[in-house]
């Protein structure tokens, strides 16, 4: 999940609060690292290699199709990061569990190169059926298997190892996702990269003191109500203490889109 603004600031990057008078998606999704400071976010989006032609076409086609999915997608710095880190690691075969608008699948396929696979599950068939339009676009859909059903069943498919798994599906769910691959379903050294580990910066303990920084996204009425944020935040401080305190995990939360973190598989002796 990425952020999911209320009206107001739909035409606001939360990176760098650049705006844009466009209804188009490009030159808003840029950047959601809404956690550093906005004139430096600027500055990273400015030194950043942009998305390409097909990669904006995909945004494009995803603001077309549904314009609250664009919100929903990773951001175009995360899903750089996640096709730099599946292909540093050779990753040959990648899982996304919660496919949603297909952008991140889109990423994934990128890093696995022609001959690599991604496998990816929604339990909404819409959303497959909309990704897969993407995917086409961009000249990857033969690199990605994707299946219709919970996160949990897929993790019970199957003994091959992935190299990469990226989570991005209920948020009730990643811890025991993130366990399943850690005990088999991960190889030795591979990654696992979770979003929304910042959680709009409401994993702080709650009552503690925000700053200027974070202040403006651990606002409450920014956000539709219809979710229970706080309940969600909760899931993810819990998780990040658990995680942190894993003996079979390496673990960087970084500030970037709503807080993403990259766990390495590791075992005793290397960590
Ligand atoms: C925030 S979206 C993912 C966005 C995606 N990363 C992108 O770049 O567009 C979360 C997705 O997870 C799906 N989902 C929710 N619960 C799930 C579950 N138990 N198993 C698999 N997918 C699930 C939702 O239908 C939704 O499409």
């Amino acid at each position: 999940m990425a952020f999911s603004p209320s009206e107001p600031q739909r035409d606001t990057c939360f990176g760098c609060g650049a705006t844009t008078s466009s209804p188009s998606s490009r030159g808003l999704i840029h950047a959601r690292s809404a956690f550093i400071l906005p004139e430096i976010a600027e500055y990273l989006r400015a030194h950043t290699t942009p998305p390409t032609p097909a990669q904006e076409k995909a945004r494009d086609e995803i603001h077309r199709q549904d314009p609250d999915a664009v919100y929903h997608a990773i951001g175009d710095d995360q899903a750089l990061l996640l096709e730099i880190l599946t292909s540093v690691t050779r990753t040959r075969r990648a899982l996304e569990l919660g496919t949603g608008s297909g952008y991140a699948t889109l990423s994934l396929a990128r890093g696995v190169g022609e001959h690599g696979q991604v496998v990816t599950c929604d339990i909404e068939q819409k959303r497959l059926d909309r990704a897969a339009v993407i995917w086409q676009g961009a000249g990857v859909a033969e690199r990605i298997v994707a299946f219709c059903g919970p996160a949990e069943a897929l993790l019970q498919e199957g003994n091959t190892p992935y190299g990469l798994a990226f989570i991005d599906a209920d948020k009730e769910g990643t811890l025991t996702y993130v366990n399943a691959l850690l005990d088999g379903k991960l190889t030795e050294g591979g990654l696992i990269v979770v979003d929304n580990t910042l959680y709009l910066g409401l994993v702080l303990e709650p009552g503690a003191a925000t700053t200027s920084a974070t202040a403006p996204i651990a606002r409450p009425d920014y956000w539709k109500r219809e979710r229970d944020y706080r309940a969600e935040a909760a899931i993810f401080r819990e998780f990040n203490r658990a995680i942190k305190n894993d003996p079979r995990a390496k673990v960087l939360p970084l500030p970037i889109g709503d807080g993403l973190t990259i766990i390495q598989k590791v075992s005793h002796s290397i960590r």
